[in-house]
């Protein structure tokens, strides 16, 4: 896995921004997707300058969400409905059609799995995924242990995730579980891009780095492809 190391979080955004860019560029009916969470904020930053510069074109693209909180929708703030939209959706023209994101508050979440895994299906493989990584090394919300077969899926969420969701809701939100893309559906993209920025996430990338690749710690796993590229800032870097 070929690791990138940018001088501070513009930068880093900038970067992963390009890869993004690039792949639609290629191929104007790319599938993308990008992570919620705090990390790719100014990742959308940076697209939707590039779109308003010309830069970019995202008429034709299509776009998959990675997970959602379940019992969690558009007026939950820190949803990743809701970030994703207000960061990056409400500021492109894209048509309903070109969006696939899980509903949090569906009352059938297999239903909301195999609808999202048919519209992979159709529109996939992924050819851009942009992923964060959680302080327990998840990816999405593949938690340490996840299974490696598995496209998407409900998952009980680890108490590292439930602990850090404070930061998005900001107050505490009784989130059990959450829906999730699957290892097998994220490792089959034809270019993942792993992305960490800041001081917090320094020991989880060094760990990503150096620890073997295992389930373990899921973020590792981008490591059996050749189509994966580490991107961080200096301070994400320091303890490599
Ligand atoms: P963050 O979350 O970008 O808000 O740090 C990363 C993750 O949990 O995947």
């Amino acid at each position: 896995m070929k690791t990138f190391i940018s001088q501070d979080y513009p930068q880093l955004c900038e970067a992963v921004a390009k890869n993004v860019i690039d792949c639609v560029n290629a191929k104007p009916d790319a599938l993308i997707c990008i992570a919620g969470g705090d990390t790719p904020l100014g990742v959308f930053a940076a697209l939707v300058e590039a779109q308003q510069q010309g830069r970019v074109d995202f008429a034709r693209t299509q776009f998959v969400g990675l997970d959602e909180w379940l019992g969690l929708g558009n007026a939950d703030k820190g949803s990743c409905r809701e970030m994703v939209w207000k960061h990056f959706f409400d500021k492109l023209t894209l048509r309903d059609e070109q969006i696939c994101f899980f509903d949090g508050l569906t009352d059938n979440p297999q239903a909301e799995c195999q609808r999202v895994d048919g519209y992979i299906g159709q529109h996939g493989p992924i050819d851009c995924i942009v992923l964060g990584i959680g302080m327990n090394g998840h990816i999405g919300f593949n938690e340490p242990g996840a299974a490696l077969d598995m496209t998407c899926h409900v998952i009980d969420l680890d108490p590292i995730t439930q602990t850090v969701s404070v930061k998005y809701f900001g107050t505490q939100r009784d989130v059990k579980q959450g829906i999730s893309l699957g290892l097998k559906t994220i490792l089959a993209a034809k270019r993942i891009v792993l992305m960490a920025s800041g001081e917090k996430k320094a020991s989880i990338v060094a760990d990503t780095v150096h620890q073997p690749a295992s389930n373990a710690i899921p973020s590792t796993l981008v490591k059996t492809t050749q189509r994966a590229s580490l991107y961080v800032d200096n301070a994400a870097a320091s303890a490599l």
